[in-house]
């Protein structure tokens, strides 16, 4: 009797060991995961009779193949879903959707897309989708973006940027005034402006900086759409220039005309000596620092490190220089 026990509780324990054992072996689940890039659907209020549509998109952003299944619930029949139906998505697909809506009368119409699938963190989703149609006419604003970046310039520069406004409703828009909160950003449209419905603008803004920095402001247009007030956000980034004269030949003067003046195959006891090259050919890349011989020189990742047989220069000073090279060479 106690042998036989003993023999089950080994044999219960082996295949706790085999389980747990095999457990390991298993070949990871590869999960699919569901994104879908908009939270809800809102159609701007449009006339009895006219059509509006809506793209969104289904992406698998897992691993794993997505089974997924949409579907289109709504009381009347004033919204349209293509696709519909059962879907399979390999990992990185997207499924592209488009929601049509043309109301039928005077009301608000609340719809929903479901969205089920084998995400199991994502299984059941709602859509939420709403739409209104009107006997009357409006006004509707539509903005080719609601962001402006304007990417990096010297701080003595500028740049400029256009941004489209369009008539898209069934009655005139009227833009009243637009405005932007920081001085540096400028908008040469004079307003107000009416558009007759399915003309548009377009408008020049200008980032025009005095001090180097980040910028971060924001485009305020008020109108007679349902809209207003409209905001688009405006981005630059300012960067203080580099000056030949003051920042990059003071360095040549001290660490390296000794031996770069009219020997050593290069010549760097001014501007136009610099830029004429080396007897190997051109040691500067405009607007490439990373690549152009003379930081590898200073960097010591081309031969011989310069200056020869003297300490490197100050990584911050290589820095800069480098920066000089990055905006340009120009002779400032
Ligand atoms: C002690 C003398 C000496 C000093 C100081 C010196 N160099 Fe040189 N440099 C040389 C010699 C010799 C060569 C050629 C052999 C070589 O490339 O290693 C050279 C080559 C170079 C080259 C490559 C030119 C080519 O043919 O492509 C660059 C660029 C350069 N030096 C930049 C500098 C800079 C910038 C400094 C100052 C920070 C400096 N050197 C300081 C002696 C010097």
């Amino acid at each position: 009797m106690k042998t036989f026990i003993r023999l089950i509780s080994a044999m219960t324990l082996l295949q706790l060991l085999l389980g747990s054992c095999s457990d390991m072996g298993d070949p990871e689940i590869l999960l699919p995961q569901l994104i879908v890039d908009v939270e809800s659907i809102e159609f701007s209020t449009i006339t009895i009779g006219a059509t509006q549509t809506k793209g969104f998109r289904l992406i698998n952003n897992g691993e794993g193949e997505l089974q997924v299944t949409l579907a289109l619930v709504q009381d009347s029949s004033v919204y349209s879903l293509d696709p519909q139906g059962d879907f399979n998505l390999n990992p990185e697909d997207t499924l592209n959707l488009v929601v049509t809506f043309t109301p039928q009368s005077n009301a608000t119409y609340p719809a929903e897309i479901l969205v089920s699938s084998n995400d199991p963190e994502n299984s059941d989703l709602a859509i939420q989708v709403r739409g209104r149609g009107t006997a009357v006419p409006v006004p509707v604003l539509s903005l080719s973006d609601n962001q402006l970046d304007f990417g990096q310039i010297l701080s003595d520069g500028s740049v400029q940027k256009q941004i489209t406004l369009s008539s898209t409703g069934n009655d005139t828009l009227s833009i009243d005034s637009v405005t932007v909160e920081q001085d540096v950003f400028q908008v040469d449209t004079v307003f107000p402006q009416h558009l007759i419905p399915g003309t548009s603008i377009s408008v020049t803004v200008t980032f025009e900086p005095v001090i180097a920095g980040n910028y971060d402001g924001e485009m305020t247009i008020y109108s007679n759409s349902s809209s207003s007030p409209d905001v688009i956000s405006l981005l630059a980034d300012a960067e203080e220039a580099v000056s030949y004269a003051t920042s990059v030949q003071p360095v040549w003067d001290g660490s390296c005309t000794g031996c770069h003046g009219t020997s050593a195959g290069l010549n760097l006891s001014s501007y136009a000596q610099l830029m004429s090259g080396a007897n190997s050919g051109a040691v500067v890349i405009a607007g490439d620092g990373a690549s152009s011989r003379l930081i590898m020189k200073l960097r010591g990742t081309a031969g011989s490190r310069m200056p020869l047989s003297a300490p490197p220069l100050a990584d911050s000073t290589i820095d800069r220089i480098e920066r000089w090279i990055d905006q340009g060479a120009l002779d400032n």
